[in-house]
């Protein structure tokens, strides 16, 4: 089966889409640098980071390389949180001025801060206002809305068959589904037989999301669920070939280094001064197996030059006595 093939796999409203394969949402990393790479290596779509309305009306400093994209990656999301219908919508039709591909709806982010006031996951407790937002979202906006649920707000409150019935019938023009409650936040295992429920009982695509870490691991769960595609979050981290159907752990140092050229440039272009020091934590992934000493860690973390810094990681991996693939 291939993944990521250029024919339309399937369509999110009039939107076709040209893959299976999908970067998920993460705050912090699939910002626009994170997201040209994935977008390089085969994921069909590209979805920004979660976006707080809340943000939009205040204007916060951080919002303009949150919102930034490049038309290469259409079809390109919007991403938007909150737990106010009508701060949402008002939102929703400012990022819409900014002519994404369509807007999708974060209704499973587990983090306290977020679902303990109601939004993310915390809509999960209600599923009235859950139609109510993607009602007015899709009547008040011309692009496609789409929403990431998770299975519930605990194991006592799996809801996932009634929010995503209320979803598809409220207009969303898909679904993707992480197959876990909001209390297991990442841990346990994924439930994939509830994606199957999901993809059974609705009419619009639904896309499969959790514990996916490999090509076989996303084709087992398109066998096993029927889902249209499959999104694939943190095994992407520090691992963009993951979308082309290899691993991190395959590569010669010479593609390692390559991407991490490519990715501190893409950062340092995008974010300017602070894209070094927020390319660390893509560091802690690329090198994995590499930073074996906190002062090699510490070292590599205070450099703020971003040809010394590459440099030093060249010499790093490089090093006859580390393992060829570490
Ligand atoms: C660091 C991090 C940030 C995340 N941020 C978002 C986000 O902004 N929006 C969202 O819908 N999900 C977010 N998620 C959840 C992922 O999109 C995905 O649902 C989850 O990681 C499960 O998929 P995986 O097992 O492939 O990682 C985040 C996950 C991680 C690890």
């Amino acid at each position: 089966m291939s993944l990521n093939h250029t024919a339309t796999a399937f369509s999110i409203g009039p939107i076709p889409i040209h893959g299976k394969l999908i970067l998920a949402p993460m705050d912090g990393y699939s910002d626009l640098p994170m997201r040209l790479i994935a977008r390089q290596f085969g994921s069909c779509i590209s979805i920004s980071e979660f976006i707080n309305t809340i943000d939009i009306k205040q204007g916060h400093p951080h919002l303009i390389s949150q919102i930034t994209f490049s038309e290469t990656e259409r079809p390109f999301a919007y991403q938007i949180f909150d737990d106010n219908p009508e701060r949402m919508l008002e939102g929703a039709l400012k990022l819409r001025e900014r002519n994404p591909d369509y807007i999708d709806i974060n209704m499973g982010c587990s983090a306290r801060n977020v679902a303990n006031r109601g939004a993310g996951a915390g809509l999960l407790k209600d599923p009235l206002k859950i139609g109510r937002i993607v009602e007015s979202l899709v009547k008040h906006l011309d692009v496609p809305i789409t929403v990431k649920i998770r299975l519930g707000w605990d194991v006592t409150t799996l809801n996932y068959l009634e929010t995503s019935r209320i979803i598809e019938e409220s207009g969303a023009s898909a679904i993707a589904v992480h197959a876990r409650h909001r209390k297991q936040q990442f841990s346990g295992s994924a439930w994939w037989d509830a994606i199957a429920e999901v993809k059974s009982q609705l009419s619009i695509p639904v896309i499969g999301n959790g514990d996916v870490k490999s090509l076989a691991d996303a084709e087992r769960m398109m066998a096993l669920t029927g889902c249209d595609a499959v999104m694939i979050g943190r095994a992407a981290l520090g691992n963009p070939w993951i979308f082309s159907g290899s691993q991190r752990e395959e590569q010669t140092k010479t593609e390692l280094l390559r991407m991490i050229e490519s990715h501190l440039h893409l950062n340092v272009e995008h974010y300017q001064k602070i894209g070094i020091v927020l390319f660390r934590k893509h560091l802690t992934h690329y090198l994995r197996g590499y930073l074996t000493t906190p002062q090699i860690r510490r070292h590599i973390y205070s450099i703020e030059n971003e040809s010394e810094l590459y440099e030093t990681i060249c010499n790093l991996v490089n090093q006859p006595d580390l393992m060829e693939n570490a």
